[in-house]
């Protein structure tokens, strides 16, 4: 089932789970065609069998038949669970990112889609991926509710302020793709969409060489860390350091004061950066400023991905591509950043505004929940 073009406007499969979806939706209209027709095939059937015949006659008696009823319950009952068991493994499929995944980080906003690769490159409505690998989403949004949806991958995922998702596929054939927002989000939310290129392993290698642009999310995290935030004057320095460890937490369970324990993933980042006083680590003191307002979501997800990288996750921001860095050498990108190859998708930048005229200056973070 590879080809789908005997099907009217249906769009191909292009992704390791496409087929299964697409199995899965015949099946059900399959099932529902023949349920359908069998039902009005019956009522036209015992509309003339049981016609009114004479005026007041009495209905012969019936006592149920046992037979009947068994197979009236056990075959819907055989379809209801093949299409649960089915459902379930398709969606266990689409939701279950692999262990070796390439990380691009999404933002949505009113109205575009800006992907960051881990590599530094930036694109607006369009994403450039290789083709036969895993691409791991990371998606949040400046604004309102947005969602991913592209088609041919049989794949969507919502994309909520104050939150991150994630959506994951395996393109299994070099194209060009279309990418929709798939959740009303104001005036231009039908035009808030693009393409999914997706490439030869050498051609995506030359794609990404060709469109350097600034810093890798990790480099990014880092500056933001060390200098522009100066997180560095409480989180690092060793024996004067205020502020709580983060190398090698990420991934880890944190105690907090409050006697909870927690997963310290993006989430969690995210909300020490903008809530820090809501997560207190056992041992710190709760004097940390909140940087709500002070930090853009592509901000966030770098300081998330430098953190990361302080725990040797770094080979997860690797595009996978053989001309980006590996693991652990979150530099060697360097050398390609100071090229004069003009910078692709300027528009990405944190502090630009953007294509909504009606956007605030500065959009004010959803409140995280207080906790004390
Ligand atoms: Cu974004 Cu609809």
């Amino acid at each position: 089932m590879q080809e789908n073009s005997w099907v009217p406007l249906f769009p191909e499969q292009a992704s390791t789970f496409a087929w299964q979806v697409d199995v899965l939706y015949f099946y059900m209209l399959a099932v529902s065609t023949v349920v359908g027709i069998g039902i009005v095939v019956a009522i036209i059937f015992f509309f003339v069998k049981y016609r009114e015949k004479e005026k007041y006659a009495t209905g012969a008696e019936i006592h149920g038949s046992i037979g009947l009823e068994t197979t009236w319950s056990i075959i819907p009952f055989i379809f209801a669970m093949t299409v649960f068991v089915g459902g379930a493994y398709v969606f266990y499929n689409q939701t279950r990112p692999p262990a070796d995944t390439t990380e691009i980080y999404v933002v949505g906003k009113q109205w575009m889609w800006k992907f960051q690769h881990g590599s530094g490159q930036r694109e607006i409505n369009e994403l450039h991926v290789p083709v036969g690998r895993n691409i791991k989403l990371t998606m949040t949004t400046e604004d309102v509710l947005h969602d991913v949806y592209i088609p041919a991958f049989r794949t969507k995922m919502d994309v909520i302020p104050g939150r991150y998702t994630t959506l994951w596929f395996n393109a299994i054939k070099p194209g060009k793709y279309h990418l929709y927002c798939a959740e009303y989000c104001g005036l231009n939310h039908s035009g808030m969409g693009g393409w999914i290129y997706v490439m030869e392993q050498r051609d995506f290698d030359n794609w990404l060489s060709g469109n350097v642009s600034g810093q890798t999310p990790v480099q990014a995290g880092q500056d933001l860390f060390q200098t522009k935030l100066g997180c560095a004057s409480c989180h690092e320095g060793g024996a004067s350091q205020r502020g709580a460890k983060l190398e090698g937490i990420y991934g880890t369970d944190i105690k907090l004061t409050n006697g909870q324990t927690v997963r310290a993933d993006d989430e969690y980042i995210r909300n020490s950066i903008l809530n820090p006083s809501g997560q207190i680590v056992e041992g710190y003191q709760p004097i940390m400023p909140t940087f709500k307002g002070q930090v853009t979501e592509e901000q966030l997800v770098s300081l998330i991905a430098y953190i990361k990288s302080l725990s040797g996750n770094a080979n997860q921001m690797n595009t996978g591509g053989s001309t980006t860095s590996t693991s652990g050498s979150t530099t060697t990108n360097n050398a390609n950043t100071t090229g004069t190859i003009p910078r692709r998708a300027d528009r990405g930048d944190s502090n630009s505004q953007g294509s909504n005229p009606n956007a605030p200056p500065n959009q004010s973070e959803p409140t995280n929940r207080q906790e004390r």
